[in-house]
């Protein structure tokens, strides 16, 4: 028997302007779940996150967390609701320290708990350093540090391993199975080193221009055509370099 799903998707759309960023979207996250989102620059994954997390509102379609619609929630709401995030560019407090970064994820001043969450991340030598003075790879995982903070059931990380080298992409994969075994996290990825995201995720969904174009398991969705099609140019390749083995490390 399935469970319903911890968080649901149902068709949803996303206009700006006239441009569709976004079209009939529906997909399910069951619970404990490593699910990656990938498609090529442009194809609607930020936006996707950005809808979940109550930062824009869909056009159209609902969002269930445990069978419940959240959308047009405010994102302090959907945050209390458990669910965290981290961004594509990354938006740290530079002058505070590591520690105090996480403290403020904790919303109250629990020093021992956020020591422990640096510890979890390698970071617990940095705690009184400014977060602005950390390396790009360290940066990345203070953030993430900061996102658990508040013990959320689902963590939704925007490209988490972009800017980072080979051994820190493989690290991070890692650690990330690592933190949703240990921490019961259910984990909505996105990411455009595509044999990174075979690897670790569960299931993966593909986005190419605002519509999925795929769903499953990587070794389903890796024999797509539509997805080589996606990737590999063709009329569907809007920003392609995204693709298999390559990855796009713009951070911005
Ligand atoms: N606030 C906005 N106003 C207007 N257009 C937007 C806005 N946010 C996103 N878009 C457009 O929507 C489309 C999808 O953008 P989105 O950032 O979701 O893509 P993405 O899949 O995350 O791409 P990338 O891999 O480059 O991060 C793009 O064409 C983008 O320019
Ligand atoms: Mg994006």
């Amino acid at each position: 028997m399935t469970m319903p799903p911890l968080l649901e998707l149902r068709a949803i759309s996303r206009r700006f302007g006239g441009l569709q960023a976004l079209e009939d979207v529906s997909f399910g996250l069951q619970e404990g779940e490593i699910f990656g989102l990938i498609g090529p620059n442009g194809a609607g994954k930020t936006t996707l996150f950005n809808i979940i997390t109550g930062v824009t509102r869909p056009s159209g379609g609902q969002v269930l967390w445990k069978q419940t619609g959240i959308e047009g929630l405010p994102p302090h709401r959907i945050h209390r609701l458990g669910l965290a995030r981290t961004f594509q560019n990354l938006r740290l407090f530079e002058s505070l320290s590591c520690l105090d970064n996480v403290q403020v994820g904790l919303g109250r001043s629990d020093r021992r708990r956020a020591l422990e969450l640096l510890a979890l991340f390698g970071l617990q030598a940095r705690a009184a350093e400014a977060a602005g003075g950390l390396a790009y790879g360290d940066r990345r995982r203070l953030e993430m540090a900061r996102a658990l903070a508040s013990a959320p059931q689902l963590l939704l990380l925007d490209e988490p391993a972009a800017g980072l080298n080979p051994g820190e992409k493989q690290e991070l994969s890692a650690l990330i199975r690592r933190l949703a075994a240990e921490l019961h996290l259910t984990v909505l990825i996105i990411e455009h080193h595509v044999p990174l995201m075979m690897q670790l995720c569960d299931r993966l969904a593909v986005l190419n221009f605002g519509r999925l174009i795929a769903l499953g398991r990587p070794d389903a969705v890796r024999h797509d055509p539509l997805v080589i099609e996606a990737y590999l140019g063709g009329a569907g390749g809007a920003g392609g370099a995204g693709g298999a083995g390559g990855a796009t490390e713009d951070p911005s």
